[in-house]
């Protein structure tokens, strides 16, 4: 069932904010911190004197507690400047959202009031170089140890990883379970053992880092057990995705408008054959496409965010639809961008290049775009169990066998 999707006062104030930002510290130093590959700290620092990492953090730790549909608003005005520094912001709730959904109490009430100021950062470690997809596979381990956890291990594409100051890290805590064997802990820039190696050169999103990082023997308090009880991680990784997609999504919107905007001033600018070639109609057609699309994956964006906000049944599948549809859309809008600019959309002198490599990975992580649609093809099989009235309208045709050792084929 759709859900009301209702923008509260403060989601609009907050987006407001986003874009204000993005406008001033964002969009001007895009270029800058994409070609040197580094962080923009200044932006980092307005988003969290502005209150904006607030967005996802309940009040009663020291958030605006604007729920899901305001994070999908403030990371889509953030995205339009920058797809990397949407992700940068947005990470932070990946990485966040384990300690919400699955955090004791004093948990909560120790780590999400210091992400809710800003004053640290968040990295989400599940996956590893042989664990990608298959996220349960996953071979990172963490050893009982007295009142310690000793963390042994490599986690791949870390987002964040650097800049990040609290990593939630998935490890396998029981290899003889099946469905309990693995565990979140939370683990501090700082602690001994702890290092990140390999910073990724990527192709996009350059401005936010992607590294290894390394846990040799890594002591940590079983206080840092997200939940205090082994062998949940799993379903907490995966209750932390169906909050974190529409985040990906409403990044890929971003991305799309960002993309489409610029190609509008461009093609309404460039002339060629005595007019703009905005009334050229196979410009037209392209422009109309992904106006059309950025707008319909917009509001299943929003849809997914309101009922994850709902805390729906059907959040997974909402997330992952959102998540797949809207990052296809980023990817052909941004493709289209660029042939609307033509030579100059893919040269690096201009931004729109930008946008087209930036987009990419949004099709790739937080769960490629054939697992999105693995967990919705799975979903709809469950969809069916509700479907029973339906059953009259089925072909229901039996197949004769002829033969008396064997039943009628379709005969139930
Ligand atoms: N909520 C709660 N529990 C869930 C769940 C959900 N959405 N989905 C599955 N589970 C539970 C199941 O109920 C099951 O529990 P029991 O064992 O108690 O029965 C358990 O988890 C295993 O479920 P499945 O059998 O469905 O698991 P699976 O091994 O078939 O995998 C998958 C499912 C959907 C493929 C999952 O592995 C997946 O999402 N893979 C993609 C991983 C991914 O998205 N990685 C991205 C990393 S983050 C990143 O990219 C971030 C970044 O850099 C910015």
């Amino acid at each position: 069932m759709p859900h009301n999707i209702v923008f509260s006062p403060i989601a609009e104030e907050l987006a407001a904010i986003a874009r204000e930002i993005a406008d001033k510290h964002v969009r001007p130093a895009a270029a800058k911190y994409d070609k040197a590959q580094e962080y923009n700290y200044e932006a980092a620092k307005a988003v969290a004197q502005a209150g904006l990492f607030k967005t996802f953090i309940p009040k009663e730790y020291g958030g605006h507690g604007a729920g899901i549909l305001a994070l999908a608003r403030v990371t889509e005005e953030l995205a339009k400047a920058d797809s990397g520094f949407g992700v940068a912001f947005a990470v932070n709730a990946l990485g966040s959202f384990p300690i919400l959904v699955g955090g004791t109490e004093a948990q909560k009430q120790h780590w999400l009031p210091q992400i809710a100021r800003g004053e640290k950062f968040v990295a989400f470690c599940l996956s590893e170089k042989y664990a990608g997809s298959d996220a349960s596979g996953l071979a990172v381990t963490a050893v009982e140890d007295g009142d310690d956890y000793i963390i042994s291990g490599e986690k791949k594409w870390t987002t964040n990883g650097g800049v990040a100051d609290i990593y939630s890290v998935f490890c396998v805590t029981d290899p003889t379970s099946k469905s309990r064997r693995i565990s979140a802990i939370v683990v501090e820039k700082g602690t001994p053992g702890f290092t990140v190696k390999k910073v990724e050169n990527k192709m996009g999103i350059r401005c936010v880092p992607v590294v290894e990082t390394h846990f040799d023997k890594v002591r940590v308090p079983k206080k840092n057990l997200i939940g205090e009880k082994p062998g949940m991680g799993f379903k907490h990784a995966m209750m932390t995705l169906d909050l974190a997609r529409p985040g990906v999504a409403a990044q890929a919107v971003g991305a799309a408008q960002g993309a489409l905007d610029l190609a509008n001033v461009y093609s309404n600018r460039r002339v060629q054959f005595g007019a703009p070639i905005s009334s050229h109609q196979m410009v037209q057609k392209m422009m109309a496409d992904m106006g059309m699309k950025t707008e319909a994956a917009r509001w299943l964006v929003y849809a997914a965010a309101a009922a994850a906000d709902a805390q729906a049944g059907n959040v997974s599948k909402m997330a992952a639809m959102a998540k797949c549809f809207a990052t296809d859309v980023a990817m052909e809008v941004a493709t289209d961008a660029v042939q609307v600019f033509g030579g100059y959309g893919f040269m690096e002198d201009y931004p729109i290049a930008k946008y087209f490599r930036d987009a990419k990975i949004l099709q790739i992580y937080e769960g490629t775009n054939q697992i999105q649609r693995m967990v919705i093809a799975r979903s709809l099989i469950k969809d069916c169990a509700e479907l029973d009235h339906l059953k009259p309208f089925i072909p229901t045709e039996v197949q004769q066998t002829y033969r008396a050792d064997l039943a009628p084929i379709g005969k139930s």
